[in-house]
């Protein structure tokens, strides 16, 4: 920005320039003090998912059959992502695939939790819980457990595991930032939807596009909101 006065070596320009640059100097103070800028890596709320090219995250039966044929995919986003994550949500059906299918798989010899992470599990209902987890089950308005989730994950992310409804609860309140998704090379005709919500205008902008060999494209977008 370029100060008027400050070529003209004349004793008027001179004190415009010093009122102005006093102008300047309070004003940046001030911002820093009541508006603090948001930084490039500022921590984000994001949905990491997997998809069917027709939108499902999950089948008719709640099975994710479909994803795991694929196995493990070399040189995934997984690990990064995780360990940039500082607290996680989810909804109860995808709480009790995991209890189903992972800790309770064999009765006789429950799992752990697999995350380290606090993480809130949101029902209206009592479910089970899982010994030595970090869990908080909690129900209602997700703006309030948004708050407690930004307060624990300190500079890190949050993770919005899914379903799609509830991360559409985060977008309603305008607490999702970025959505990250690996289109898988099926489709599934019918399921749990990965985002219920009408996003047209602004719409996602859409920030990398990665394929992972012959089976995966991960899209990663920035959520915009109308000002
Ligand atoms: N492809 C993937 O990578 C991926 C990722 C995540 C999940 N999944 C799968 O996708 C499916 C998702 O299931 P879903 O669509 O039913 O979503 P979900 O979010 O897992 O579960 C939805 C349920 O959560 C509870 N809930 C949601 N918001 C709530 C709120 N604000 N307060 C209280 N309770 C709330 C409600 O059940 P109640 O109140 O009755 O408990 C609601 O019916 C699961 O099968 C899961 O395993 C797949």
């Amino acid at each position: 920005m370029r100060l008027k006065g400050v070529n003209f070596p004349s004793f008027i320009s001179y004190l415009v320039s010093i009122v102005e640059l006093e102008k300047i100097e309070a004003k940046v103070v001030f911002e820093c003090l009541f508006s603090p800028p948001k930084l490039e890596n500022a921590m984000k709320t994001q949905y990491y998912t997997a998809t069917s090219l027709d939108g499902f995250i999950a089948d008719e039966h709640n099975s994710l059959d479909w994803l795991f044929q694929f196995g493990e995919v070399e040189g995934d986003s997984y690990g990064n992502f995780l360990r940039e994550i500082g607290a996680i949500a989810m909804g109860s059906t995808t709480y009790e695939w995991i209890l189903a299918h992972h800790i309770n798989q064999d009765a006789d010899c429950p799992q752990t939790w697999m995350y380290e992470q606090p993480t809130w599990v949101f029902s209206s209902r009592n479910l089970p819980a899982i010994a030595g987890a970090n869990i908080r089950f909690v129900k209602g308005d997700v703006r309030q457990f948004h708050q407690e989730m930004l307060a624990v994950a300190g500079d890190k992310n949050i993770w919005l595991v899914g379903g799609g409804d509830l991360v559409g609860q985060f977008y309603d309140n305008r607490l999702l930032d970025e959505i990250i998704v690996s289109i898988a090379s099926v489709t599934l005709g019918s399921g749990a939807a990965l985002l219920p919500r009408a996003i047209i205008t602004p719409p996602l902008k859409l920030l990398t596009a990665t394929t992972y060999q012959d089976s995966f494209v991960e899209l990663h977008y920035q959520v915009r909101y109308d000002s």
